[in-house]
């Protein structure tokens, strides 16, 4: 269970178990085609870096691993590949990896280039035969899989952690969003025709935020109030976007998913979902928990397994989309 196959695995079976009731036919998606930043990295950042330590990796692989795109050992891409990394931002970061508060070289264009690479040369490879062909995706999975994003909130991250004000953040989601357009836009042009597109989380109830800005004023459950405002901001002209796109490519499959609401109900209604102590981290300063498998985050700026699990059983149903279709579904531009 270290490769892409292992992601896909699991996306899959929770898929299955969760058996949405709809008239619509499953799409079957022979592959999935992930950008991202650390919400969905599956080993990514730590091909080119160095790994992580212990803890990570303690509740699922038992160890720190990894299964991404760049992950140059023994990565079968049949069933798609995962071009998230670790810090991953939109726009290009005005510093990268090892710099101090640096983020990650491989940011959304890098990723895009990434695909049109894996899409042109898998089918030379597929070409020679043998093992070969069997480590690419057909040359028909490319417009058959799935697209899959969620990238926006080191954008945010990066101004506010680079001395911006919430409101010079908050001028700069326009931008940020728009050069997303630009990006996806090339996506659709190499093929792809369905996308799953999820907007960005909370950011003002992470601990990163918490820590650094500790007068920002907090709403009822003790979030930062103005720094969610930023990512609500960035969400709703996400979601324009994908209105935007469904206009310009009628013929493809634009589904924008609510995960913030997702992740705000596990810090407003913890007990509800079977977590507790949600503003307090796993890892890091004043952080420990015995048990991560009913704690929301990990360490100040990822989730832990348990709510990254509840998060998926949550959206794949379509229950937080827009058109409200479930992940395995989502080839279908409309309910019915
Ligand atoms: C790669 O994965 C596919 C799908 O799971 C499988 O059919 C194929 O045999 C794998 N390739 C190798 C070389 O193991
Ligand atoms: C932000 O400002 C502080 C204090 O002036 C400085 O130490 C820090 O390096 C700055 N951070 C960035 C990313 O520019
Ligand atoms: C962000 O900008 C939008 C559009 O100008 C505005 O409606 C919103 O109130 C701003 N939010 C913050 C937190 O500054």
């Amino acid at each position: 269970m270290t490769n892409i196959s292992s992601f896909c695995l699991v996306f899959f079976t929770l898929l299955t178990i969760l058996n949405p009731i709809s008239a619509l036919k499953s799409c079957k998606f022979p592959a999935i085609f992930n950008f991202g930043d650390s919400n969905s990295d599956t080993g990514g950042l730590v091909a080119s870096f160095p790994p992580l330590n212990s803890p990570y990796g303690e509740t699922y692989f038992q160890m720190p691993a990894g299964s991404a795109y760049l992950d140059s050992l023994g990565t079968n891409f049949t069933g798609g590949a995962n071009f998230a990394t670790a810090a991953s931002t939109i726009r290009l970061p005005a510093r990268i990896i090892p710099a101090n508060n640096g983020f990650s070289p491989f940011f959304f264009l890098v990723q895009y280039n990434q695909f049109v690479q894996l899409k042109a040369r898998s089918q030379l490879f597929r070409k020679q035969g043998g093992v070969f062909a069997q480590l690419m995706p057909k040359e028909e999975y490319f417009q058959k899989a799935l697209y899959t994003f969620d990238i926006g909130q080191n954008d945010l991250g990066a101004g506010f952690l680079g001395n911006m004000s919430v409101e010079e953040v908050n001028a700069s989601v326009p931008n940020i969003v728009n050069t997303f357009l630009t990006d996806v836009k090339s996506i659709y042009n190499s093929g792809a025709r369905s996308f799953w597109i999820h907007n960005t989380g909370p950011i003002g109830c992470l601990g990163y935020i918490l820590a650094n800005f500790p007068s920002a004023e907090k709403d009822s459950v003790g979030c930062a109030k103005s720094y969610n405002e930023v990512a609500q901001y960035f969400n709703y002209e996400l979601k324009e976007t994908v209105l935007h796109l469904r206009r310009v490519f009628p013929s493809a499959a634009f589904t924008y998913v609510d995960v913030y609401s997702v992740k705000y109900s596990l810090f407003s209604e913890p007990k509800k979902h079977g977590f507790e102590l949600p503003l307090v981290a796993c890892l890091g300063s004043g952080g420990s928990c015995d048990d991560p498998s009913v704690r929301v985050v990990w360490d100040g700026v990822h989730y832990t397994e348990a709510a990254n699990k509840f998060i998926f059983e949550q959206i794949s149903t379509g229950a937080f989309s827009d058109p409200p279709i479930p992940l395995k579904m989502a080839c279908h531009r409309t309910v019915g």
